[in-house]
């Protein structure tokens, strides 16, 4: 896995440093290796060396309604994509630790694999070409936003992911990697939320610092 896991990042990467011009060709190159990975890690015999237990359980678009967090316009999974295929938070979350908004990620990121890979279920098929039909038309996904702070309230991930380390995601937004639809594990709206780190970690609590 360390090894296939390698081959991912790696290809992704080299879409990601693309040209426009020279996107679409690597785009089907990546996505021919990322599939093949992808199936490759879908298709290993269970047992051996992952814990079958935690594979992520069969949901539909329906089941999302019912899961905690606002439902999404495509019924998109992290315990997919970042818990199963071990896709790194910071290939689609790549700003994370470079500005203050991680941004959520273009559907250039989805597309080296989903050229390739349609779905296996009626239901994936479906949610996967509703990524298809908004990347032809060129229109962006609106995704409903779970995290956000008020105006007045300033908070800079790059700043929490230098000091925290790349894996501090966690800390704040729980574990992704097993969570089929993101929901709020922790109210970032509570000042005390930030105050109660902050005190622990002896971090300014400075009112300028966080309100200007
Ligand atoms: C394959 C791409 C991809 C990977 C890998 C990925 N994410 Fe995401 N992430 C998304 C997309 C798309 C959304 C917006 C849709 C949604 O909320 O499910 C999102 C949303 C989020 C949100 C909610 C943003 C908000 O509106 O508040 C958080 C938090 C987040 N991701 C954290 C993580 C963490 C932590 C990891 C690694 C464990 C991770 N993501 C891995 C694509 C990805
Ligand atoms: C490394 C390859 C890869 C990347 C990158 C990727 N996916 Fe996937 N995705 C898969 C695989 C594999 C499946 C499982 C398909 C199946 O078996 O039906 C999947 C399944 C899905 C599904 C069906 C429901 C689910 O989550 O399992 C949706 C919707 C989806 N992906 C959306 C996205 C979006 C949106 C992005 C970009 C933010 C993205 N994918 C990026 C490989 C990828
Ligand atoms: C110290 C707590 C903390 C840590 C650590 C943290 N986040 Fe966040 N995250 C937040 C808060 C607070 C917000 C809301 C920020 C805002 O509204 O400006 C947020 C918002 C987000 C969003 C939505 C922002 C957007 O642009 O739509 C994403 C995506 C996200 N975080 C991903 C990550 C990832 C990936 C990591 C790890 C590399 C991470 N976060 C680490 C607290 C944290
Ligand atoms: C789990 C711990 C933790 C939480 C929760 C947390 N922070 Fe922080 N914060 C830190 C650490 C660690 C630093 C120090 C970063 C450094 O040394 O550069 C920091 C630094 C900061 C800074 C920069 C301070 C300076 O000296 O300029 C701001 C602004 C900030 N945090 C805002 C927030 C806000 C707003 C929230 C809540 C939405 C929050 N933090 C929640 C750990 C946390
Ligand atoms: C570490 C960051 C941080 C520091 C330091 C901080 N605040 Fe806040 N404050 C926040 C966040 C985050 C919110 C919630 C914003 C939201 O509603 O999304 C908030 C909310 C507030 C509110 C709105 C009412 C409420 O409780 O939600 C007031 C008033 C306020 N802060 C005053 C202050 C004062 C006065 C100080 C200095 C004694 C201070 N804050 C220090 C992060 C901080």
């Amino acid at each position: 896995m360390g090894q296939a896991h390698f081959n991912i990042v790696h290809v992704l990467a080299l879409t990601r440093r693309s040209a426009d011009m020279r996107k679409q060709f690597l785009i089907g190159i990546a996505g021919a290796a990322t599939a093949l990975v992808a199936f490759a890690v879908l298709s290993r015999p269970s047992g051996a060396q992952q814990n079958p237990a935690v594979g992520p359980a069969p949901l539909t678009k329906s089941d999302s309604s019912k899961l905690k967090g606002p439902k999404q316009p495509i019924f998109y999974r992290h315990d997919v994509h970042a818990g199963q295929l071990k896709i790194q938070c910071q290939y689609c979350h790549y700003t994370v630790a470079a500005s203050s908004e991680p941004g959520i990620p273009t559907l250039n990121s989805c597309m080296g694999c989903h050229n390739l890979i349609l779905g296996r279920t009626p239901e994936n098929k479906a949610e996967i070409k509703k990524l298809a039909t908004a990347w032809n038309k060129k229109e962006p996904v609106e995704w409903v936003r779970v995290h956000e702070v008020a105006k007045h309230a300033h908070f800079p991930h790059a700043r929490h992911i230098k000091a925290m380390g790349p894996q501090a995601c966690a800390t704040c937004h729980g574990n992704l990697s097993r969570m089929p639809q993101v929901y709020k594990v922790n109210n970032v709206n509570n000042m005390g939320f930030c105050i109660g780190c902050h005190i622990e970690r002896k971090i300014t609590r400075d009112c300028s610092t966080c309100h200007y």
